[in-house]
């Protein structure tokens, strides 16, 4: 398991007995830069800034709830982690884990690859002018309407999640007279350490094809049997939010091992392996994220040394992370409602948000961290769980966490590290409005992806 994915307790506490904990050992005010983007600080007020501006300007402007992203944070790790990879190899930013117009501009200026997938994704991608052949469409359940698209769109990959899957694509690119590259996504058999429901390269679940019994050399065999696919290499994704790298160095011999045996049994090198994304990110002080540099040195040493053993020129290496780029780069800031102190348990801080626009606790049982942003406190700590306005007593956001005592109605306290799977997985439960995207760079803060509406939600209902 990783940390973030199971609290084992509340942070920053040392439980004493069941249900008792010391005050935290870190001054509340002191914004711990592991899980804050890099431009946020406090200002001499001790209100939080990001990219120069201040909460309360920010609130006052776009309103609460509301995520917002620092740009120059997002574009430094998505350098970062091309740099780390070098010319040799491809960094392909995974947009489920969050996607925008603007977005994909900033990747296509820093260079940087996307993988999408779904219909609505590359829409978004194509949209915004990212070159197709800069894309990979990936899915365990692509509809031919999306394959078409991709096929007609001219993706630079497909990757292949099923025998029937292989079929399909290679039909349509024949009747689209293309020769399709693709990928074949396996499941290494691994078990990553990570919540069961973000872990994807154990046998038994939907993804991809087995190496086991011999599985993915049959669909190596049946790709490289279609004219009308070109088959470029092998994909694993072994899950996310992970920090130890053992389960990508299993993942990536067991990718060379495949290589090695598609060259004895075809003749065939295959060019290009990908290793998926999944690299886990601090989102409180006990997380301790690798640096993209690392995680390079460590993928590229094991690929380079199992292909000189395997007598294998070494392949074009990719990776897809999300969360590792996005993640860290944003926080969501809400309005402080009611505060419930209930005796000899802990204290109920209601904001205005909650689970339709970070579902990921109530999901994953993730943890966050929050503070008070909009000013600093000198009152004692108080133990609190940060909870949403939403009929559903699971609507948590910060399951366990320290604020100060005095907080009060009005306060604007912040959750870092929502830049993922928080505004991509958010809901109308309630008919919530979707807050708004803002990236805030050098002193300026614009919208990129708007608040949603009444109107919006009276629009869809067309009864
Ligand atoms: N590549 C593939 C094929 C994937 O399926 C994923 C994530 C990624 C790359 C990017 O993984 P990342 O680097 O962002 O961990 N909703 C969950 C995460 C599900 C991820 C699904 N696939 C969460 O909130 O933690």
């Amino acid at each position: 398991m990783s940390r973030s994915a199971h609290p084992a307790g509340p942070r920053h506490a040392d439980v004493l007995t069941e249900g008792h904990y010391t005050a935290p050992a870190a001054d509340l005010n002191v914004l711990d830069e592991k899980v804050w983007s890099r431009t946020v600080t406090r200002d001499a007020d001790g209100a939080l800034t990001v990219g120069g501006i201040g909460v309360a300007r920010l609130a006052e402007e776009f309103g609460t709830p509301a995520y917002f992203l620092d740009e120059s944070d997002f574009r430094a790790r998505c350098r970062a982690w091309s740099e780390a990879f070098g010319p040799d190899a491809d960094v392909f930013y995974a947009g489920k884990a969050f996607l925008s117009r603007a977005v994909v501009r900033w990747l296509q200026e820093e260079g940087l690859h996307l993988d999408v997938c779904s219909g609505g994704e590359l829409t978004t991608a194509l949209d915004a002018g990212m070159p197709a052949e800069r894309i990979a469409f990936h899915g365990n359940n692509k509809t031919v309407a999306e394959i078409e698209r991709a096929v007609e769109a001219g993706v630079g990959r497909i990757v292949l999640d099923s025998f029937q899957e292989i079929v399909r694509v290679a039909h349509i690119a024949r009747s689209h007279g293309v020769r399709q590259r693709v990928q074949i996504r396996v499941t290494v058999g691994v078990e990553a350490h990570t919540h069961e429901f973000i872990a994807t390269a154990h046998e038994d679940q939907k993804f991809g094809i087995a190496l086991a019994d011999g599985q993915a050399a049959e669909a190596v065999r049946r790709a490289l049997g279609l004219d009308s696919l070109e088959l470029i290499g092998i994909h694993s994704h072994i899950g996310s939010q992970i920090f130890d790298m053992a389960g990508f160095e299993v993942s990536a011999r067991r990718v060379v091992q495949l290589l090695a045996e598609v060259r004895d049994e075809h003749g065939v090198e295959l060019p290009e392996i990908d290793l998926g994304g999944g690299l886990g990110i601090a989102y409180t002080s006990e997380d301790d994220p690798r640096e993209p540099h690392e995680i390079a040195k460590a993928l590229s040493d094991i690929v380079t040394r199992e292909c000189e053993s395997a007598g294998l020129r070494t392949p074009r290496i990719s990776v897809e992370p999300g969360r590792a780029i996005v993640g860290p780069t944003a926080f969501t800031l809400y309005e402080v409602g009611t505060i419930k102190p209930l005796e000899g348990l802990r204290t109920y801080v209601s904001v205005d948000g909650g689970m339709s626009d970070n579902i990921r606790t109530a999901l994953y049982d993730a943890e966050y961290s929050v503070a008070l942003v909009s000013r600093t406190s000198d009152a004692e700590p108080m133990l609190v769980r940060v909870v949403g306005k939403h009929c559903e007593s699971g609507d948590i956001v910060v399951k366990d966490a320290f604020l100060p005592a005095d907080l009060a109605p009005g306060d604007l306290i912040a959750v870092p590290a929502t830049g993922a799977y928080c505004r991509s997985m958010a809901s109308n439960y309630n008919h919530a409005l979707r807050p708004p995207v803002v990236a805030v760079r050098d002193g300026e803060a614009r919208v990129i992806v708007r608040r949603e509406t009444e109107e919006d939600l009276l629009r869809l209902d067309v009864g």
